[in-house]
């Protein structure tokens, strides 16, 4: 399948290089393609640069947040909540028309410092705020429950921790839930429409809180039933 991820962060990178590994044409998405393809300091997190990350990734192309879009059949959204309604609108509402969208952001707001509050919660979500202004697009709210590098390796913990969908369109879950579990994840709850994804984004409270005392972030939730 042809997928576009929008982002070139750590999520971007986790999600586009295992679903390349998988075999899937993936594109990463980004602002400036020369300029992000010329960075060479790490980022803010002292994450390596993209180049670095890209080095290691050669079948794995760098385009524009539109281009990237325009030519796949399903598309990621990797970037941050704040910014993330202004990179799908520089994606295109065209380009993203009738496709899947797997939305994996989180709505954080870091102006008061850590831990980051939601800017959207309790009565709506940033899944629906997507949904609402691309109501062509199929989202699909998914993975913003675990880190990066779960997202895409989930056997690290052992056996069946649990992912989330959300989305109004069962056939884009299904879709969804295919890719989630080709990266390895064995408990996947369709929690039914987006309005549910308020439920996986408040979730951050907690998962942020708990990182704080288990002292790592390689940790998932897992329902027990
Ligand atoms: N980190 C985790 O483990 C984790 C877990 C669950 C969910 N999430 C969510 O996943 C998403 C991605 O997280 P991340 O840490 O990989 O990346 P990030 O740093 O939040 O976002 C990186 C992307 O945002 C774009 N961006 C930044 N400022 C922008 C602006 N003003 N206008 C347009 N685009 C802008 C960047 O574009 P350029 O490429 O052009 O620089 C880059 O592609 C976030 O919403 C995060 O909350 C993260």
């Amino acid at each position: 399948m042809k997928i576009a991820v929008l982002g070139t962060g750590m999520v971007g990178q986790a999600l586009a290089g295992a679903l390349s590994s998988l075999g899937h044409d993936v594109t990463v998405g980004t602002r400036d393609p020369e300029s992000t393809a010329g960075k060479t300091e790490p980022d803010r997190m002292g994450n390596a640069p993209y180049p670095v990350w890209a080095a290691d990734h050669p079948a794995v192309t760098l385009a524009t947040f539109a281009e990237s879009a325009r030519d796949a059949e399903l598309v990621v959204n990797a970037s941050g909540g704040a910014v993330s309604l202004d990179v799908l609108r520089q994606a295109g509402a065209d380009n993203l028309a009738g496709k899947v969208l797997l939305d994996v952001s989180l709505p954080l707001d870091v102006s008061a410092g850590f831990p980051p509050s939601l800017f959207v919660s309790n009565t709506d979500s940033l899944g629906e705020q997507v949904q609402r202004e691309f109501p062509a697009a199929r989202v699909v709210k998914s993975l913003n429950t675990l880190n990066a590098t779960l997202m895409v390796n989930p056997g690290l913990l052992g056996e069946g921790s649990t992912v989330f969908v959300s989305g109004n369109d069962a056939d884009a879950k299904s879709t969804v839930t295919s890719l989630l579990e080709a990266l390895g994840h064995t408990d996947v709850i369709d929690l039914g429409d987006i309005t549910t994804a308020r439920g996986t984004e408040m979730m951050f409270a907690g998962w942020i809180r708990l990182m704080g005392v288990l002292g790592t972030s390689k940790f998932n939730w897992k329902v027990v039933r």
